[in-house]
């Protein structure tokens, strides 16, 4: 069980058994794109456009962005994090990045185990929830990312391949950690595919994750923000939104253009 210092939950157990309120996320991971001159063209969009209440928006950028991004961003309603994070503390681990480093950048969140990582460079569930650990204990929200291949769904898969990944994850940060995530189904065949899941496949997944962890705990469940990713864009986003157990979504490629964006989170305000 991780152990977590001064960090208190944004729902309070009591609240949550009377009335599960889950703001939804929308976060943009803009992978390996962007340059100075167009990242600051997108922020300045963002943060000058009308933005809509009762919805959270972030942006998750390269780590050599994070210095432009942080002074762009600072007192806007947009949170911004990073795609990746350290296992380890500090120390000799050449190209990695600590937790509290990003910190230092006021990241609020910071991705783990997302697919291309996974699959690139070997990542496997049991590093993925160390990595969640690390960030929690920074004082960052971890945004986990589970999903299943286009195979492994085809072989009627998906949810023994999510549950394992889920497991890793619980095993390791307990009901307590997880209260304090961000969860997000991203099933690889939709994911820069222009084939998104549909909102039943979605929902189907969410609320069986959902499932799972009031096996746990029924209270963190409640709570416990699941995004979707994988091709998620304005014309598909009011649909996904307004699933029961969408709460948001991770959005690659359509979160590089502002007015998609800005589109996206206007269909979770709805
Ligand atoms: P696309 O929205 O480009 O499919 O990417 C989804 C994703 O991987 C977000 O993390």
């Amino acid at each position: 069980m991780v152990r977590i210092q001064g960090i208190i939950p944004c729902w309070s157990i009591e609240q949550e058994v009377r009335k599960p309120m889950r703001r939804k996320l929308i976060a943009g991971n803009w992978k390996m794109h962007g340059s100075l001159m167009q990242n600051e063209s997108l922020l300045r969009a963002l943060i000058g456009a009308q933005s809509p209440d009762h919805v959270d928006m972030a942006v998750l950028v390269p780590a050599p962005y994070l210095d432009q991004v942080r002074q762009i961003l600072q007192g806007t309603n947009c949170a911004w994090g990073a795609q990746d994070v350290s296992d380890e503390v500090r120390g000799a681990f050449t190209g990695e990045m600590a937790a509290s480093m990003l910190g230092e950048f006021g990241c609020r969140y910071a991705i783990v185990g997302h697919s291309e990582r996974r699959q690139r460079h070997g990542e496997t569930d049991a590093l993925v929830a160390r990595k969640a650990q690390r960030a929690l204990e920074a004082g960052l929200t971890p945004i986990v990312c589970l999903g299943e291949s286009l195979e492994q769904r085809e072989r009627g898969e998906t949810k023994s391949v999510v549950r394992r990944q889920f497991g890793a994850i619980i095993e390791v940060l307990g009901a307590e950690g997880i209260s304090m995530s961000t969860l997000a189904y991203e099933p690889i065949w939709a994911i820069g595919t222009g084939r998104s899941a549909t909102a039943a496949q979605a929902q189907e997944v969410h609320g069986w994750l959902r499932q799972q962890m009031a096996e746990h705990a029924e209270t963190v469940a409640a709570g416990l923000r699941i995004l979707y990713g994988g091709s998620v864009k304005a014309s598909n986003a009011v649909e996904l939104m307004s699933q029961p157990d969408v709460d948001g979504a991770l959005v690659g490629g359509a979160s590089l253009v502002a007015e998609e964006f800005l589109a996206i989170a206007r269909a979770a305000a709805q």
